[in-house]
């Protein structure tokens, strides 16, 4: 007897956001699932990760992939557990990462639809969507490491900070012997990196005063920014660069739902007057060494010395609000929807 499922949910992208988020872009379809052919698996989706990068995916602004169709089903990563299998790498059971998108299922070729096996570390499965993840730790690990290059005793600046990356940065910053200042958007998020992960302080950009609050929490000047956000913040961190500081470009959230581009940053010239090195990155550049950052952080994780913690929407319906969240919610941690009951571990 086939264990198929026969029917498929899924969001579908209506038309394209021009502006902030509303869920008239979205549309949940229920659709006939089919089979997998020769090479391909079904795939029952467990958890998605809720990522700023699909914002942008969204929009067909020029970005590093190409936009999501409008009539597609919306891209996301996740986890999910594959039920059926004609594919020799993969077998019933396999617990796998990858864009595995808003639906309840997927079907297709792993190669084409980006799925692979979970590296086997000793770590709960959701670790794979934050510290483990290239929208987690992996990117907090090359970008603080590769781009930010600290040395102890420095000041790293971190924005987003009690978002998936930021909350990540931070640890990995005191880690190195940094002083971090961390730069969220409400009270619980900077408790939680100041009380729960070590930061050394953190400044609510909605309350409070920011170049007067960097003046304050960064007596020595600023080394490093791990920039997550852009705008008004980039431009308050810029003023206050010791010289031959370095800016590890990660994100610029802030920017995701305008119509058009932020003007500025003003204090662009704060890279000549103090000869700073701004850098973007891809997490995915770094694919090659995946597996050096998979066996420093994940040692860090058991040996407790790095935390991480999930804000968690139910269900495949809540995707477009939980989306909506990361720009407008009080977000602590790394945003995820569960679609489905992962099995039991042993
Ligand atoms: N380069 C790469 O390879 C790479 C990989 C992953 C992520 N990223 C980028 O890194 C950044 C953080 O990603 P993440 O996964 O950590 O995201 P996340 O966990 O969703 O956190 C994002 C946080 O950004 C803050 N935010 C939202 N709108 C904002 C605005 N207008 N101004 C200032 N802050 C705002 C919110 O926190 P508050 O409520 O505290 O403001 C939100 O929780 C994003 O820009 C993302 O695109 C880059």
């Amino acid at each position: 007897m086939s264990t198929t499922p026969q029917t498929n949910r899924q969001y579908i992208l209506k038309s394209r956001p021009t502006g902030p988020l509303d869920h008239d872009l979205f549309e949940l379809r229920t659709q006939p699932l089919r089979e997998p052919e020769p090479g391909e698996v079904l795939v029952r989706t467990l958890y998605l990760s809720i990522d700023p990068t699909i914002r942008l995916w969204l929009s067909e602004r020029p970005q590093y992939m190409p936009p999501i169709q409008v009539g597609g089903v919306v891209r996301s990563g996740g986890l999910g557990l594959v039920v059926q299998s004609r594919n020799p790498s993969f077998k019933p059971g396999d617990l796998i990462g990858g864009l595995i998108g808003w639906q309840d299922y997927c079907v297709g070729d792993p190669n084409v639809l980006g799925l692979r096996p979970l590296p086997k570390l000793p770590v709960p499965p959701l670790a794979f969507l934050g510290p483990l993840a290239a929208t987690g730790g992996l990117t907090a690990y090359f970008g603080l490491f590769d781009i930010g290059q600290p040395r102890a005793g420095e000041t790293l600046v971190v924005s987003g900070a009690a978002g998936s990356v930021g909350s990540l940065v931070g640890q990995m910053g005191k880690m190195a012997g940094l002083r971090v200042v961390g730069i969220a958007g409400n009270d619980e998020g900077c408790h939680y990196v100041t009380h729960e992960l070590g930061f050394d302080a953190c400044i609510n950009y909605k309350t409070e005063d920011v170049k007067a609050a960097l003046a304050r929490h960064c007596p020595d000047g600023i080394d490093i920014d791990f920039e997550n956000v852009g705008g008004p913040i980039l431009e308050a961190v810029l003023e206050r660069m010791n010289p031959f500081g370095r800016v590890a470009l990660c994100g610029l959230i802030s920017q995701y739902d305008q119509e058009t581009p932020l003007p500025g940053p003003s204090s662009f010239p704060m890279v000549l007057m103090r000869r700073l090195k701004v850098q973007g990155f891809l997490c995915t550049d770094f694919t090659a060494r995946f597996p050096e950052a998979y066996a420093r952080i994940t040692h860090w994780l058991t040996a407790g010395k790095l935390k991480s913690k999930e804000h968690i929407f139910q269900g495949l319906e809540s995707a477009p609000d939980a989306l909506e969240f990361i720009f407008h919610g009080k977000k602590v941690g790394k945003l995820v929807v569960k679609v489905s009951d992962p099995p039991a571990m042993p």
